[in-house]
């Protein structure tokens, strides 16, 4: 990886298509080989939180400072911060914007990668990692789901197992001085987590908005594009409650497993146990295979719209949309 090829790296929340952050072929590279849009910025992955720090602009005002202190306290885990940047960062990685997204993952592989390649290398490498998925196709949680997308574009995937979290990182924007911290994408730490740690109020993320592309250089997560995490079949999302009624074509997916399970391929679930965790770690696997099956329409029953079941319908309207 530091002659800047790409691999496919584990990470807790989902499968990362990985290359040097501080070199602009390899930076490149990632964006060809998803097919993703130069507007679209990428997270850096870093060892510890110093070197994450590095990446920040160097003086980033009290109140920031703060944030970022105490937010740093939830690495190694599933939250991306993202702050003012240090004129260091490529603008490739922000899509020429003024912030940067930073991440410390929770994986043994990857956080033995990020210190193998400080090592080798003698200071810190920054290492880019979109999700290991073409573009606005549903996110990688296994080995073998990077491969069947972009096997012959990584010189090497390193199997880590099935992902633990299964959803991508909760992105929070440190805000300004003026302004509170915003999550711009939700996942396994919510608003609310975040708010009793910071002692301050934190702007949940948008959910139910139809969403638009940022402007240049404003904080909105570009991967707030309402079309994302999709099937290639068309997908329908159903209230919480709805009846099965078996249907000619379509697979009708549950979160929690109920009698009728037993009797119909057509009728699966997300969570045999019924927690939304678990519905969480299956929710991509489960949407894949789905898509590879031979029904031609998926219906998914909403989940309750707690905890991490606000990220998991966030990816399910946008899977559906
Ligand atoms: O869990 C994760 O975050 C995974 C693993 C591999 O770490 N990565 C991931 O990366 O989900 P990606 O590129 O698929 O999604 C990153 C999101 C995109 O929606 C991007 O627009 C947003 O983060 N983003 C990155 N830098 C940003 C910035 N400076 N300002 C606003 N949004 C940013
Ligand atoms: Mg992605």
């Amino acid at each position: 990886m530091l002659d800047g090829q790409l691999i496919g790296l584990p990470t807790e929340t989902v499968y990362g298509l990985a290359g040097r952050g501080d070199d602009a072929l390899a930076v490149e590279s990632i964006f060809a080989a998803k097919g993703r849009p130069h507007h679209n910025p990428l997270i850096l992955h870093v060892a510890d939180a110093s070197d994450a720090r590095q990446w920040l602009a160097d003086d980033l005002g009290e109140v920031l400072q703060n944030r970022f202190s105490i937010l740093q306290r939830y690495w190694p885990g599933p939250l991306t911060l993202i702050g003012p940047k240090h004129s260091r960062v490529l603008d490739q990685v922000t899509a020429g914007g003024s912030t940067v997204a930073l991440r410390i993952p929770d994986h043994p592989v990857a956080l033995a990668l990020l210190n193998e390649m400080k090592r080798q290398h003698g200071i810190a490498v920054p290492v880019a990692a979109p999700s290991a998925n073409l573009s606005n196709y549903v996110s990688p949680t296994t080995a073998a789901h990077v491969a069947n997308g972009l096997g012959d574009r990584v010189s090497m995937i390193l199997d880590g197992g099935p992902c633990r979290v299964g959803l991508e990182s909760t992105i929070v924007f440190l805000g300004t001085p003026d302004t509170p911290p915003r999550v711009l994408r939700s996942g396994q730490i919510d608003a609310g987590d975040l708010a009793d740690r910071l002692g301050e109020p934190v702007i949940g993320p948008q959910n139910r908005l139809p969403v638009v592309a940022p402007e240049p250089d404003t904080v909105a997560a570009p991967g707030q594009f309402a079309k994302h995490y999709s099937p290639h079949k068309p997908v329908a999302l159903l209230p919480l409650g709805t009846q099965w009624i078996p249907k000619q074509g379509v697979l009708r997916i549950d979160f929690v497993a109920d009698d009728d399970h037993d009797r119909s391929p057509a009728h699966w679930t997300f969570a045999a146990d019924g927690r939304l965790e678990t519905a969480a770690a299956n929710l991509y696997r489960v949407l894949r295979d789905a898509d590879a099956s031979a029904y031609q329409r998926i219906e998914i029953v909403a989940c309750p719209e707690m905890g991490i079941g606000i990220a998991i319908m966030d990816r399910l309207r946008r899977s559906a949309s």
